[in-house]
């Protein structure tokens, strides 16, 4: 009985050893650089893709350089940040009920938010398989795909790229087949974890699918620390965003609600409250 347990721990040690090597950087990448150093890999060495200001004028992304209109990112993220640091959690995933409600544009404004602080270290997720998006915001498309990551097919270092010094994405090239399926193997969760362990982010942000479009959610969020629930105004219907918040609830820590698209924003908040 004795040898069968020690044969089982030596066989899990081995497989975690195989996923660890399938989530690191490839050692004989494209890139050919040595891309660890000590036992975290070396964020210097991920090929640097930044934001120009043309393409965040054009898709919303206001957090990008500060001041008055990063103002509602900048709450986010300092509520957020609270809140993960008091708890402990690591991962944030960024959900809605329907589509379209601005999951993908809160989640890069929150990730740039973040990444301001240079002391803290952002990784951001497209794990929205099905319809990604983020790629078309980033302005960057790779080689490769998340979901390839995931299944054990491409290491995360050929997906990976770097917004700025402390903010690292891994988008996709296409859509992923089956990811609901995906997102409920070990295989994948393992990887996540590896990924975590060898890059050691502060923070990772998870960019998800819609909750009524599909079931990836209800694996996806047991890879989640916390989520937050973006809902449109004017477009998020009251039942559905009930019904959303309750089941979220169940699979993950609901950090909060986030109105988006509102077309009467709070002035008496904000730098507009200092003008
Ligand atoms: N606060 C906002 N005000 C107006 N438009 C917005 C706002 N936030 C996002 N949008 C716009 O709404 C559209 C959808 O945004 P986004 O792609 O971020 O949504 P999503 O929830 O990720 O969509 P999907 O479910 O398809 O992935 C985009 O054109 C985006 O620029
Ligand atoms: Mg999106």
């Amino acid at each position: 009985m004795e040898k069968l347990e020690a044969a089982m721990a030596k066989a899990r040690e081995r497989r975690k050893a195989v996923l660890r090597e399938a989530a690191a950087p490839a050692r004989k990448s494209a890139l050919a650089v040595p891309v660890r150093s000590g036992p975290s890999v070396d964020w210097g060495t991920v090929p640097l893709v930044p934001f120009v200001a043309a393409r965040a004028r054009r898709f919303r992304i206001s957090a990008l350089f500060g001041g008055r209109d990063a103002t509602p990112y900048d709450l986010l993220r300092s509520r957020a940040l609270r809140l993960m640091q008091e708890n402990g959690w690591k991962r944030l995933a960024i959900t809605s009920p329907e589509a379209g409600c601005g999951k993908s544009t809160i989640a890069l404004n929150l990730a740039l938010s973040i990444a301001r602080q240079k002391d803290l270290r952002v990784m951001l997720f497209d794990l929205d398989f099905r319809r990604p998006n983020l790629h078309k915001i980033v302005g960057h498309t790779p080689p490769h795909s998340m979901h390839e990551v995931l299944a054990g097919d491409v290491p995360f270092f050929d997906v990976a790229a770097r917004i700025s010094d402390n903010l690292v994405v891994g988008l996709n090239q296409a859509p992923g087949s089956n990811p609901a399926e995906l997102f409920q193997s070990q295989r994948a969760k393992d990887i996540l974890d590896a990924i975590q362990e060898d890059w050691r982010p502060d923070l990772i942000i998870y960019d998800t699918p819609p909750m009524l479009g599909s079931d990836d959610h209800v694996n996806l969020m047991s890879k989640a620390d916390c989520a937050l629930l973006v809902v449109a105004a004017e477009m998020s219907k009251l039942p559905n965003v009930d019904f959303c918040e309750k089941e979220l609830g169940q699979l993950t820590k609901v950090m909060g609600v986030v109105l988006n698209k509102c077309r009467y924003p709070d002035d008496t908040t904000g730098y507009a409250y200092y003008e």
